[in-house]
């Protein structure tokens, strides 16, 4: 029996997927080449933007068409909407928090079974799905999740609905998850969570709570050669604590990725992002001084409710003032269940493409 993996999203999704094909390992499924040739697929799904669910839809029903029996489950970040239509097509829906149980589930005949999103917190008491050692799917460089969840709700993003509130994974496991990637010749480490710098190690006392730049001074601090990155930092949570613990790790890799989402402080204050284009500005101007090599990268919206062609304007100039190496830019789509949902989505397509095309001419020139 064969299993294939259909990725969408971001690195948490595809760290999610290497515990997913441990779990089926663990029940003698073996990797497929093809995702023709497997008796069982998983898609591990973003709600993110709207692309990526359209695309499951047209992937489904591709895999349907084949004539073998598949089993075809369907796990990741899915909305409540999504995950009813989607139970109609797929034979199971899970929760990844559920995983150390899919082995029992999937030996019952539980066609169309919609796991309980409810249910969750018990399951975690007694089965935590981190605790689950991956199938790397690579052999030099690594994800090793430090927290999941996301409590900020910025208004666009869906997160926080699909993934829950934060929880940080105990300091002691990441630290032995990493030695064993050093142990095994990891040359890179990425530490990933939605938002790593709110990270608080859960096995100890509030007081003195192993924090992120802890944490990242910790794993700098484990012998062996290798280079450190972290994704994605929320700019109110970056702290002086944490630029003063990055100069003093000399694993750290000069990559940075600070997502600003607009230069425009109206359209921020809309999105939820609680700092001024000035508080970022003055927190880059902060790291490049204490960081001088770093590169940065960051996250755009264009087209967000209520985005002025004067406001999308400021966002230009930022990005040209600031100068970074990458951006990544993403046009609106509204999220059902989210702040911004409610909001009218008035900027054309078009527009929203235009945009979207100017954004990235600035970034690409250089
Ligand atoms: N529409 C467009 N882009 C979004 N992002 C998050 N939610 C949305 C949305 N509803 C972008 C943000 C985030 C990145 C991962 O995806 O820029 O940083
Ligand atoms: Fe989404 Fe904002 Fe949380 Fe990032 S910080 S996951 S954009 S709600």
């Amino acid at each position: 029996m064969k299993y294939y993996v259909v990725t969408y999203g971001c690195q948490m999704n595809l760290s999610d997927s290497e515990r997913i094909a441990a779990v089926l390992g663990s029940m003698r499924y073996k990797p497929a080449e093809e995702i023709s040739e497997a008796d069982l697929i998983v898609i591990n799904a973003c709600s993110v933007r709207q692309p990526a669910i359209d695309r499951i839809y047209g992937l489904v029903e591709k895999l349907k068409k084949n004539k073998k029996e598949i089993t075809t489950i369907l796990a990741g970040c899915i909305l409540k909407k999504d995950e009813n239509k989607f139970s109609k097509i797929f034979d199971y829906v899970f929760n990844i928090k559920d995983l150390p149980n899919w082995p029992k589930i999937l030996k019952k005949p539980a066609i169309h079974k919609i796991h309980d999103r409810e249910n969750f917190a018990q399951l975690r008491n007694s089965n935590n799905y981190f605790d689950v050692t991956p199938k790397y799917s690579n052999k030099f460089s690594a994800n090793v999740p430090i927290m999941t969840g996301c409590n900020n709700f910025c208004s666009y993003c869906v997160v926080p609905h699909t993934r829950g509130r934060e929880i940080s994974r105990p300091a002691k496991e990441v630290i032995t998850e990493i030695k064993n990637l050093i142990k095994k010749g990891y040359k890179k480490i990425w530490l990933i969570g939605q938002n790593v710098n709110s990270y608080k190690d859960p096995s100890t006392g509030s007081g003195q709570a192993i924090n992120f730049p802890k944490l990242l001074k910790m794993v700098n601090d484990i012998s062996g050669e290798f280079v450190l990155n972290f994704t994605t930092s929320h700019p109110k949570d970056f702290s002086d604590e944490l630029i003063e613990t990055m100069v003093k790790c000399k694993k750290l890799s000069t990559d940075l990725n600070l997502p600003i989402q607009s230069g425009d402080d109206e359209v921020l204050k809309r999105m939820n992002r609680p700092y001024t284009v000035l508080q970022y500005k003055n927190l880059v101007k902060k790291i490049r001084k204490a960081l001088p090599n770093i590169r940065l990268s960051t996250d755009i919206i264009v087209g967000f409710p209520g985005e002025t062609k004067k406001q999308f304007n400021n966002t230009v100039k930022t990005l040209k003032e600031i100068g970074y190496g990458v951006a990544f830019i993403n046009k609106y789509s509204p999220r059902e269940g989210t702040a911004a949902a409610k909001m009218k989505d008035d900027v054309a397509w078009a527009e929203k493409k235009r945009r979207e095309k100017i954004l990235i001419n600035l970034v690409n020139k250089k």
